[in-house]
């Protein structure tokens, strides 16, 4: 099974720039990779030149990319759910079945759920095809929400599972024959137990799976990079490494930067500090936002660090 690479962190500290410039070293190593961007507010296309789309596309030799697009998940959900439904619900209700169903494209949650099955399909149905999966997070809580999904939804589907089983039993009770009634429903919640199961069980392997953190060198994100370490940790994710990106280089050449690189000097110690036992990668600010894959190259340097690591876990 592929290994994955999630890059996660607040708003704006990389997460797209670290996560396509290390997508980029792995295909450069040899190895079949799958940049994916869980990101609705998409801009690969920028790095890019030119879109990736709501299905693997070739970008590179060695890389494909895909965005996942949230509508386009929710609309091949909802579409699977009401195929399940079909044949179970009788004429009259499954007008009304489905009517909910389409309203349910609104409530909360059905997009992040959507989301986290398209999730589901690659980390399990795209072993055979990748090496290497590494995912571009949205900001901040998201990609625990979205980590941490396996184990709520397995102890939901759990909670589910028992309710059909006791109304089998009753149902086997009124009929009195004691025939083991066949239940598509309950084959169902068993099939999405064991893929959630799997998931779960790549998601917490540290040889298969691996968060990396992106900070930058400035109080709010320092101070939330240690806290989200600890909630992720708590959920038996392992994270394996801190990237401290946009630190200002030794060799600054005005005081008024000078000043400014004081001011990241604590913060640079205190992410490093939060993270003794792992890898911690630290990035220099860079003189111009990088735009294509080639102004990558520096961070693609130095994210090579996870590779030895990433290789043998
Ligand atoms: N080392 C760097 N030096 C200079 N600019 C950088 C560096 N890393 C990223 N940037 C720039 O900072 C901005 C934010 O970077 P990026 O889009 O990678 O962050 P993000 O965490 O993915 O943001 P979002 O949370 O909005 O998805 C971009 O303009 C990017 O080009
Ligand atoms: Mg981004």
């Amino acid at each position: 099974m592929a290994k994955s690479l999630f890059f996660g962190g607040k708003g704006g500290v990389g997460k797209t720039s670290c996560a396509t410039a290390y997508a980029l070293g792995c295909a450069a190593a040899g190895w079949r990779t799958l940049l994916v961007s869980t990101d609705p507010a998409h801009n690969l296309a920028d790095l890019f030149g030119r879109a990736p789309g709501p299905t693997p596309t070739r970008m590179q030799a060695g890389l494909d990319v895909v965005e996942l697009d949230p509508d386009h998940e929710t609309q091949r959900y909802l579409e699977q759910v009401k195929a399940t439904l079909r044949p179970l619900v009788s004429g009259e209700r499954s007008a009304t079945v489905f009517r909910q169903l389409d309203l349910a494209r609104h409530a909360p949650g059905t997009e992040e759920a959507a989301l986290f099955d398209a999730l589901v399909g690659l980390l399990l149905d795209t072993g055979e095809k990748y090496d290497r999966l590494i995912f571009d997070t949205a900001p901040g809580g998201h990609t625990v929400r979205l980590l941490a999904l396996p184990e709520i939804m397995g102890a939901w589907v759990e909670g589910l599972m028992q309710r059909r089983r006791k109304v089998r039993s009753d149902y086997k009770a009124w009929l009195g024959d004691g025939e083991v009634v066949d239940d598509p429903i309950q084959e169902t919640l068993m099939r999405r137990r064991g893929r959630l199961a799997a998931a779960r069980e790549h998601l917490t392997c540290p040889a298969h799976s691996a968060v990396i953190l992106v900070a930058n060198p400035e109080r709010l994100p320092a101070l939330e990079t240690a806290r989200t370490r600890e909630l992720l940790e708590s959920h038996g994710l392992h994270v394996g490494a801190v990237v401290i990106n946009k630190c200002l280089p030794a060799e600054v050449d005005s005081q008024w930067l000078a000043n400014w690189r004081e001011e990241q000097r604590p913060w640079i110690e205190h992410l490093e500090a939060s993270f003794p036992d792992r890898e911690r990668i630290r990035i220099d600010h860079q003189p111009h936002a990088p735009a294509s894959c080639n102004d990558l190259a520096p961070l693609q340097e130095a994210l090579g660090r996870l590779a030895p690591w990433h290789d043998h876990a």
